[in-house]
């Protein structure tokens, strides 16, 4: 095996050197390039083969459809653990002792309360305003009650950020939706484990007591622990890239919460319920959607299939699959829109062009229905995911700033026009 790579440009050869991951995955390091080489760069839109840092995070491989945390299985994690000390285990890189759990926890509890005057700002909202839109701002928002930039070299002052922010995005993702419903907010109950009070800060209501349900809870617990982190995706790589630039924690998780928003990143779960409704409006002529998902004239595509890096299948569908056949049936879910989702699964997954294409359903598609059948409206599905993927975003935020990344900032190849003189306006 080589150490070195060779790369050729107009005749000139140099050499990179070649890293090795701890699970085999190989990286040819081109930190120098552009200097020896006198300004050649890489041009990888979308990066689809470029590493932007090295992690110990989180181990992905999306032709075995392996995922894990810190060395553990998602698997493992998801039938053993909890939200919570999987939460820990991502940030700080072991499972927890029952002390250090214990201290986690109560740190995170105490820090549950946010300031009153957040809700002046949620009172300007309109009463239909996205809660994803609420909650980027909200996070953004938390900075003005805390300006003091963490100092990431002291390690009690990194433990009380990371507690401060644990606690109180699921407050004001609970507060979003409140604010959509138009009742009152509701604030964190210390007595309850962390899923049990996301679950009662979203449903409890003043007129009536709420009342949890374990199986909820469970499916809600093991829904999260799956979305807790996937490496460099869209939103934690803007994590990473604007805390490269030193910005507070909670302005990088606004700009997480922001990325995650798109239909093609963690808005998928809400797109494909929308385009289920769709199809069941349309008569639930579901061959039609797969014809249109095929024809490259048609923009429309399959909401919930298809993954940048699982080409063979998604390892958190799996489980997640498993979770949504429980939960329907355990709360004796009988919804058509369900019925849809079956059908297109069926049908897809049989059809030459998605499998050709090796296009599978992701976690998305199956979470929307879980989310679905917990109570949860659409438009706070990405907002469950953004409680679910905070943990990853604290802890890639954390390795990018103790691992003293530079600044994110990638090159580009100029294909614009050249050098050109001015014309006066009258002239044009
Ligand atoms: N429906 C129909 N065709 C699809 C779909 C789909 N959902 N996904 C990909 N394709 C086709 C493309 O048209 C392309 O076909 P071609 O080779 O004939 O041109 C081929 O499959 C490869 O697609 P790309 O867009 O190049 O794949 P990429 O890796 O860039 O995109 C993505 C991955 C964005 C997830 C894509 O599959 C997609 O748009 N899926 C639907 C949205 C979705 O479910 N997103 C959630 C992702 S999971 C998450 O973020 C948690």
């Amino acid at each position: 095996m080589s150490d070195i790579a060779i790369l050729e440009v107009d005749g000139k050869k140099y050499e990179f050197p070649i890293i090795r991951g701890t699970e085999g995955e190989v990286a040819i390091d081109l930190k120098t390039l552009r200097g020896v080489t006198g300004g050649v760069i890489t041009l990888d839109p979308g990066f689809k083969n470029t590493g932007s840092c090295v992690s110990a995070i989180t181990f992905l491989d999306g032709e075995k459809g392996i995922l894990r945390y810190r060395g553990y299985g998602l698997e493992d994690l998801a039938t053993n653990s909890n939200f919570l000390e999987v939460t820990y285990l991502t940030i700080f890189g072991e499972l927890p002792t029952k002390k250090e759990f214990k201290r986690f926890e109560e740190t995170i509890k105490s820090n549950s309360m946010v300031n009153e005057e957040m809700k002046d700002i949620i009172d300007g909202f309109p009463k239909n305003a996205h809660p994803m839109g609420i909650l980027s701002s909200l996070t953004s928002a938390l900075t003005a009650f805390d300006p003091k930039s963490v100092n990431v070299e002291d390690e009690e002052e990194m433990f009380q950020a990371i507690c401060k922010t644990m606690s109180k995005i699921p407050v004001l993702a609970a507060w979003a939706h409140k604010k959509n419903l138009g009742h009152p907010m509701n604030y964190s109950n210390n007595n309850l484990s962390y899923i049990e009070n996301v679950l009662e800060m979203l449903f409890k209501i003043p007129t009536e007591s709420y009342k949890l349900s374990p199986k909820v809870v469970n499916a809600l617990d093991q829904l999260l622990i799956l979305h807790i982190d996937h490496e460099q995706n869209c939103s934690t790589s803007t994590v990473r890239i604007v805390g490269s630039a030193h910005a507070g924690l909670f302005a990088s998780i606004a700009a997480g919460v922001s990325a995650l928003w798109g239909p093609l990143h963690g808005g998928a779960n809400q797109a494909v319920i929308e385009m289920l409704k769709d199809i069941q409006k349309d008569g639930g002529d579901v061959e039609k959607y797969i014809l249109k998902a095929k024809d490259k004239n048609d923009p429309f595509r399959l909401m919930g299939f298809g993954h940048r890096v699982y080409k063979n299948f998604d390892p958190r569908a799996k489980i997640i699959k498993k979770a949504a056949d429980e939960v329907l049936e355990d709360l004796g879910i009988d919804d058509p829109i369900l019925d849809i989702a079956k059908r297109l699964e069926e049908t897809a997954l049989k059809d030459a062009y998605f499998v050709k294409r090796k296009l599978y359903p992701n976690v998305d598609f199956y979470s929307g229905i879980i989310y679905r059948a917990l109570g949860i409206p659409t438009k706070m599905f990405t907002v469950m995911f953004a409680i679910g993927r905070l943990p990853g975003w604290i802890a890639q935020w954390r390795e990018m700033r103790l691992n003293k990344e530079p600044i994110g900032r990638p090159r580009q190849l100029y294909i614009g026009e050249n050098q050109r003189s001015f014309v006066a306006m009258s002239e044009r």
